[in-house]
């Protein structure tokens, strides 16, 4: 009988063939034939606001870019005019740190929304400093949610009661999902018109990427029969590394026109925007960090244009 050892090197040799045929089916790719498939229109003024499309930032991976892309893409579709609310939806109040906002700190926050019928969203409600850019912060009480809601009826729907009501005074409701499957991620699914999955340009980025469009069908079959696959994000792009430029092209492969043309690359202009509280956009606004989500706020003005 094999013992783990020889499990743990049949498996190691697996992924090491993975990864060099993964080189040699691919060519050193050239990252435009992806990134410019068609011209991304100028999005059109706007002084009519809502109803909201609202899109749920999903990937059970952590660390790939969720709450850096609700940050970012929410300010940049703000500084073309819309009205923008997003929402903490994770426990570890990532979003709420990365706009200035001390979680420790809160009265209420998104776990009062949700789990008390007199507290409503104008109570919780955060503006931040980009105007038309509003914040429904959380922190670790939120945690409890996940565990209190198992015995709610509904316990699916609990965010979409929430968001029922603000949802025609915005124009993009983006949620930011923690890392995982659990009961939170399906309320931000079940109430989401279309998941943004961010992906990052690494080898193991496409693991587990099968387990959450399982879900999303899931979720699609039996809660909410409109949810839209977004689109797929690909992050942390650095294009001097032939690897991640293959990740790439065969992201592209797997999800054709679903994937973005817009890629954001990898900048530590990212984790010190993190630490300042505030979106790279107004803290560094000719960045290639601000530039690629600007370009992705067109990208999904325009799919919204489209629709
Ligand atoms: N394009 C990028 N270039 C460099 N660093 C980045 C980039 N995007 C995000 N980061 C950094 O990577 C880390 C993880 O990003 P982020 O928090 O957005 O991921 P996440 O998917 O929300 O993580 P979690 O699953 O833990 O919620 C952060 O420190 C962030 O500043
Ligand atoms: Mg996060």
């Amino acid at each position: 009988m094999a013992g783990n050892g020889d499990r743990a090197e049949t498996w190691t040799s697996e992924l090491r063939e993975q990864q060099n045929s993964l080189s040699a089916d691919l060519g050193p790719a050239d990252p435009a034939a992806y990134t410019t498939r068609k011209p991304i229109p100028e999005p059109m003024p706007t002084d009519r606001h809502g109803p909201a499309r609202i899109i749920a930032m999903a990937n059970q991976k952590g660390g790939v870019g969720k709450t850096t892309t609700t940050i970012n893409l929410g300010a940049a579709l703000a500084e073309y005019g819309r009205k923008v609310l997003l929402v903490d939806f994770d426990p570890q109040g990532a979003l709420s740190v990365g706009l200035g906002v001390n979680p420790h700190n809160l009265d209420l926050s998104v776990y009062n929304l949700l789990m008390q019928d007199d507290v409503t969203a104008d109570d919780v409600l955060i503006k931040t400093d980009v105007a038309g850019l509003h914040l429904l912060p959380a922190n670790i009480d939120l945690s409890a949610a996940e565990i209190q809601l198992v015995n709610e009826v509904a316990r699916e729907m609990a965010l979409a009661r929430v968001l029922k009501s603000i949802r025609k005074e915005y124009d993009y409701v983006l949620i930011d999902c923690q890392p995982s499957l659990g009961l939170l991620a399906i309320n931000a699914l079940t109430v989401a018109h279309g998941v943004l999955i961010p992906l990052e340009c690494e080898f193991f980025s496409l693991r587990g990427v099968a387990l959450l469009l399982d879900t999303i069908d899931k979720v699609r079959e039996r809660l909410n029969f409109d949810l839209e696959l977004e689109g797929i994000l690909a992050t942390m792009y650095d294009s001097r590394t032939t690897h991640c430029r293959q990740v790439l092209q065969r992201v592209v492969e797997a999800f054709g026109d679903k994937v973005y043309q817009t890629v954001i690359t990898k900048t530590v202009k990212f984790p010190e925007s993190t630490v300042a509280g505030a979106p790279i956009t107004t803290l560094d606004p000719a960045s290639s960090g601000a530039r690629n989500y600007r370009q992705l706020a067109r990208e999904v003005i325009a799919a919204q244009a489209a629709r």
